[in-house]
């Protein structure tokens, strides 16, 4: 197994090998997380915390199921009601949880780069559950390892990723990852929702859904992140909707047996038709959700692997 990493703070650092080493492992834990005895031990003794700085529903239940499945303690900061309140910066926080010892820290917060900092200071391995604008890595490996199963393959797919890409972390994570799987990945969505600099990151750009779309086998839909708006993004939510929410019509331009996804919460009737959503013979939506369990599962447990090695080797090295 090759996976040379002390943290999962982004898909940039991950080798093409270490990528499929990880959802290798994933697809094991599926199996596993679909059996009557839901239990592995490769955690046990482990301490887990999360600490999620942004609201999160779907991100922080999985990274605590994930824990508990594979034995490890698990607890949940309650970021609302911390001494973040009463002002303590997020380096205080972080010496403060160190000095408990835990082994593995999951963190979410709104400023890009904030997940990075926090590892420096930190002696556990850390995961990145999504900073700002900046990566997602659970989020693109559990795409990834749900394309893989519905596709058979993660290679020479046409991917499209719509919607609102400047605000996305999920985005940036996903063309990082496909990219670097030989994917082609076209991004489309208003021009005023694409980041600045697109045309050098050697991907397709289209404004029209229509023509995007066009032999693409996977449709991946974005959330329009009203809150890192302040305005002027878009004309209104129904005239988005009518241009980029993505419907039966619209997919019609895709391949026949293209899938959609959508990493949620989903804004139902601005950026996805809810019906087309719902419809399980084209939404893997579903599916996501029960590989980002999995794909957590996995991350967690290289991670671990990598502490005890790390561990045997410092003990070794003072015996
Ligand atoms: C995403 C996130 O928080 O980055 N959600 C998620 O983790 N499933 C996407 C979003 O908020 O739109």
């Amino acid at each position: 197994m090759t996976f040379r990493h002390k943290h999962l703070l982004g898909i940039e650092p991950l080798h093409p090998t270490e990528i499929t080493t990880l959802l290798d492992l994933a697809d094991s834990y599926v199996d596993l997380s679909r059996g009557a005895a839901k239990h592995s031990n490769a955690l046990a003794g482990l301490t887990q915390i999360n600490m999620f700085f942004e609201n999160s529903t779907r991100t922080q239940a999985s990274f605590e199921i994930a824990g508990k499945r594979l034995g490890a303690d698990v607890m949940n900061m309650a970021m609302q009601a911390s001494s973040i309140k009463k002002g303590e910066t997020l380096i205080d926080t972080a010496l403060t949880l160190n000095a408990m010892h835990p082994d593995l820290l999951v963190v979410r917060h709104p400023h890009s780069g904030a997940v990075d900092l926090l590892a420096q200071k930190v002696n556990c391995a850390v995961l990145n559950a999504g900073d700002g604008q900046h990566e997602h890595p659970t989020q693109a490996l559990l795409d990834a390892l749900t394309i893989r199963r519905a596709k058979g393959r993660l290679h020479r797919l046409n991917i499209a990723i719509c919607g609102d890409i400047a605000h996305s972390r999920v985005a940036r994570s996903n063309l990082i990852l496909l990219g670097k799987m030989e994917n082609r990945v076209r991004l489309i969505g208003p021009p005023t929702l694409m980041p600045a600099g697109i045309s050098e990151l050697g991907v397709e750009v289209y404004d029209d859904m229509e023509e995007g779309l066009k032999d693409v086998d996977v449709v991946m839909m974005l959330r329009l992140q009203k809150e890192r708006m302040d305005g002027g993004f878009i004309p209104s939510e129904r005239e988005y909707y009518h241009r980029y929410g993505l419907d039966a019509a619209k997919l019609a331009h895709a391949k026949e047996d293209a899938i959609v996804m959508h990493p949620g919460p989903m804004n139902r009737g601005v950026e996805i038709d809810g019906t087309l959503a719902d419809d399980i013979n084209r939404s893997v939506i579903q599916d996501q959700v029960e590989m980002g369990v999995a794909v957590r599962m996995a991350a967690m447990d290289l991670l671990a692997r990598n502490l005890r090695s790390s561990d045997a080797a410092r003990d070794g090295a003072n015996a």
